[in-house]
């Protein structure tokens, strides 16, 4: 699809022809350059994509970046400079997102016991990402490595990211992989047959508090009933230390329709009203990691993840907390044992 000025890419996003957090950053950025392009109200397009998705916070990191480049180059209102500017931004942001993704797949390696049986919810990889992504990518890396006995795809109810994307993107990369419906993996961790949770993030609040695709909570929960580490993966960009809490994160609530209908086709009586966020918050208590492309933060508290933001904790897998990491590979692979 092209989309050829911002009321498209804003039209774009909110039908999620373009999404996950990483690339709504891109997204943005590029839109903020389009309208700087074009001539256009670069504040008021901004106000627009911003305002495309409230929750993935990389949006707003995006577009503000790119504002602010323009900005700087047009303070001798020069617009053809500032033009040139946001673009090189939302070019710089692709690749720093890019780059990103890599190192997150490095420090998350680490986290993958031998023949991981790993479930992952919505969908994290190369669709959502200038690399190749975030939560796939790690699982890529523990399938390139010979890690990954069998990827678990939850089919994420309502709009299947799971089973329409990640399913595609596992079949791309010769996962072995099966995709369940969401309810059915209660069932799949009390046989023991998870090793390890994977997600990404749309955003991650001061106190470690996560907010992704809604059913995210729900694994987590069940996650700590049956000992499986859960991993979340985001880059620092999807950290929002001006978000103190959870309770803070704002919450997308999209149209009934989602819930109440199949494929175009109505499920239910015509009328019928839903509950529809799109996203759900899992408290940090239940997060067993988050791995950045700095370095993975364990265990997730706010002074933790601040340490880690402000670029004096883990940089390298060398330098992170000794322990930490093999302790979670460790657990993994005993909830792995105990059922092999
Ligand atoms: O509503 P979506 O499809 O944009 O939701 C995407 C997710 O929830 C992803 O898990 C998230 O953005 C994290 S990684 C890309």
């Amino acid at each position: 699809m092209t989309c050829t000025d911002v009321p498209q890419l804003v039209d774009a996003i909110g039908r999620l022809v373009v999404r996950g957090a990483p690339l709504l950053g891109v997204a943005g950025a590029y839109g903020v350059a389009l309208a700087a392009a074009r001539g256009d109200d670069v504040r008021q397009a901004a106000a627009l994509l911003e305002g495309a998705r409230p929750t993935a916070v990389n949006l707003a990191f995006g577009v503000r970046r790119a504002v602010a480049a323009a900005d700087q180059a047009s303070a001798s209102g020069d617009t053809a400079a500032a033009a040139k500017a946001a673009l090189a931004e939302a070019r710089a942001i692709a690749a720093e997102d890019r780059a990103a993704s890599t190192a997150m797949a490095e420090h998350g390696l680490a986290l993958v016991p031998p023949g991981a049986r790993i479930l992952t919810h919505c969908n994290t990889g190369s669709l959502v990402s200038a690399g190749h992504g975030t939560a796939f990518a790690v699982i890529l890396a523990a399938h390139r490595a010979g890690r990954l006995a069998r990827l678990w795809v939850d089919e994420t109810r309502p709009l299947l990211q799971g089973a329409r994307l990640t399913a595609y993107e596992a079949a791309l990369a010769g996962i072995p992989h099966a995709v369940l419906a969401d309810s059915a993996a209660g069932s799949l961790m009390a046989a023991g047959q998870v090793d390890l949770v994977v997600i990404g993030a749309d955003r991650i609040a001061a106190d470690g508090s996560v907010a992704n695709k809604v059913g995210s909570y729900p694994l987590a929960v069940l996650a700590r009933q049956h000992g499986v580490p859960f991993v979340v993966v985001a880059p620092l960009s999807t950290v929002d230390f001006d978000t103190p809490d959870g309770a803070a994160i704002p919450v997308e609530h999209r149209p009934a329709d989602e819930v109440v209908s199949f494929a175009g086709q109505p499920v239910g009586p015509a009328g019928t009203p839903a509950y529809n966020p799109a996203f759900d918050v899992t408290p940090p208590a239940l997060v067993t990691a988050i791995v950045t492309e700095r370095g993975v933060v364990h265990p997730v508290n706010a002074g933790n993840l601040r340490v880690l933001g402000s670029g004096a904790g883990c940089t390298a897998q060398g330098e992170r907390p000794p322990g930490t990491l093999p302790e979670i590979a460790e657990t993994a692979q005993a909830a792995s044992d105990v059922e092999r």
